[in-house]
């Protein structure tokens, strides 16, 4: 038995601590809960062996730090996670408690199993056995995790921005992303950026009588419902002008080599959408429209009567939650001035409308030819047995943008999460086989980043 199977307990363990910690961003009643799973993993840094452990107070939840430099000469790794989750609800789908690890199946379930806990510990853990195994590292690391990545990661963006000395390193590490299928090595290569906001419309003065004056006053949900299809069509194309005209089309190797993955678009549909068929732009196959195209999707509309019975009222006003993806290379700024000013334009007769930004993140795209992207390419190769598969996904990690443009390193993004682990939704889960086999990948990386296989 090697010594990361000898001490797969001890990592399951610290993972169910980490994850009995409701640390929810979104919600301000969890900030004890915040500073809780920050101080966990801090702990479980010192127990890594690190150094300079500290956790970085500003505005926002703390940063946590910790580092390792003794290897002069070697390459640098700022290792990335986050400690905070979403949300639970609905918690009646939950088939065990969120915040209460069980597992079924080889498989861990609670609320931040692969996003981003368990993934975060497979950093700290993959460390920790080198330190414990050598005394040592073959590469220097610091480690940055934050705690508001769920709702925008506003604070650690403003700390990269100031460019501060103590993160100078040659790459990023973050696990938090997916497998393209299970047993499929995969190293993600590029994110969406998000410009995530609300649509506010105002009507009348206040609600009206809709028999009364019926006919004669606008309606703001109505004008919201215009709006939005005015700014996204039947077909799936966004009309906000400007919008594509920084969108980079994927270089044909890319294609091709998506084209190589294995991918059945009916038993997607069925599998994982579960509707009556796709959508979406046309002459754009399902990979290109989830990982290289734009989009625009509302998430959620406020306003007028929505509870039982009927009420005939002419609602003074509508609230619509909106969001757009971002692909390579728009900007992030340009595309909220872009998504302001087209619902300005959309507006309808009688009301006044605003667009409230949320938050928003940066695309972002690396180079596959990257020397820290090939190196671990060949070390998931190793761990897994299998070749390693270059993908793209959907969603947003916003300080990827951040890292490559005001410390101009890449991020490596090796991720370890399954298509059905449920992020986000109910019953998330992480597969252990996974998580373990996470651990020793990213050891393996580091030693073969280091030039040297330290031997066991
Ligand atoms: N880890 C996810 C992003 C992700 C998921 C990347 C799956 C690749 C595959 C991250 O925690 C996340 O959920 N990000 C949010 C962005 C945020 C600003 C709320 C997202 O993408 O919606
Ligand atoms: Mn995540
Ligand atoms: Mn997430």
């Amino acid at each position: 038995m090697t010594y990361f199977e000898q001490h797969r307990g001890e990592y399951l363990d610290d993972l169910k601590a980490f994850l009995r910690i409701p640390s929810i961003s979104t919600d301000p009643d969890h900030k004890g809960d915040i500073r809780r799973a920050a101080e966990f993993a801090l702990d479980m840094l010192k127990k890594a062996g690190m150094q300079n452990t500290h956790l970085i107070e500003g505005e926002g939840n703390p940063l946590v730090y910790g580092e390792w430099v003794g290897a002069p000469g070697k390459p640098t790794l700022l290792l990335y996670g986050h400690y905070d989750v979403q949300p639970a609800d609905p918690l009646e789908e939950w088939l065990s408690p969120p915040f209460e690890p069980q597992i079924r199946n080889d498989n861990i379930y609670a609320r931040g199993a692969v996003d981003d806990k368990g993934q975060t510990v497979i950093l700290i853990k993959a460390v920790e056995g080198l330190m414990k195994q050598h005394g040592r590292l073959p590469v220097n690391v610091k480690f940055l995790l934050e705690g508001e990545e769920e709702m925008g990661g506003e604070h650690i963006e403003s700390f990269v921005k100031t460019k501060p000395p103590l993160l100078a390193s040659d790459a990023a590490v973050i696990c938090d992303t997916e497998m393209f299928a299970p047993e499929m090595p995969t190293l993600c290569i590029g994110l969406r950026g998000l410009v995530y906001g609300e649509i506010h419309v105002q009507g009348a003065r206040q609600d009206l009588h809709s028999g009364v004056y019926g006919g004669a006053a606008p309606n703001p949900i109505q004008a919201l419902a215009e709006i939005i299809t005015t700014l996204k069509d039947k077909d799936g194309r966004i009309h906000i002008p400007g919008f594509y005209d920084r969108v980079v089309a994927p270089d044909p190797k890319e294609k091709e080599a998506w084209a190589r993955l294995p991918f059945d678009e009916a038993e997607y549909l069925e599998k994982e959408i579960g509707a009556k068929s796709l959508t979406g732009e046309p002459g754009f196959d399902v990979f290109e429209r989830t990982w290289a195209r734009p989009t625009f999707e509302v998430h959620g509309i406020r306003g007028g009567f929505t509870g039982e019975g009927a009420k005939t009222v002419i609602p003074a006003k509508a609230v619509a939650k909106i969001s757009t993806r971002l692909v390579a290379d728009q900007r992030a700024d340009e595309a909220i001035a872009q998504v302001s000013a087209a619902v300005a334009a959309a507006c309808p007769k009688g009301v006044t409308v605003e667009f409230k930004l949320i938050h928003k993140a940066e695309p972002s795209l690396v180079n596959p030819d990257n020397h820290f992207i090939q190196v671990s390419a060949e070390a998931m190769k190793q761990s897994f047995g299998r070749e390693t598969v270059y993908i793209r996904s959907g969603g947003s990690i916003p300080i990827v943008g951040v890292f490559l443009e005001s410390l101009g390193i890449p991020s490596v993004m090796m991720g370890f999460g399954l298509p059905d682990d449920n992020l986000h939704a109910p019953n998330e889960k992480f597969h252990l086989p996974n998580f373990y086999r996470g651990i020793e990948a990213v050891a393996k990386y580091l030693e073969m980043l280091g030039g040297v296989a330290l031997t066991r």
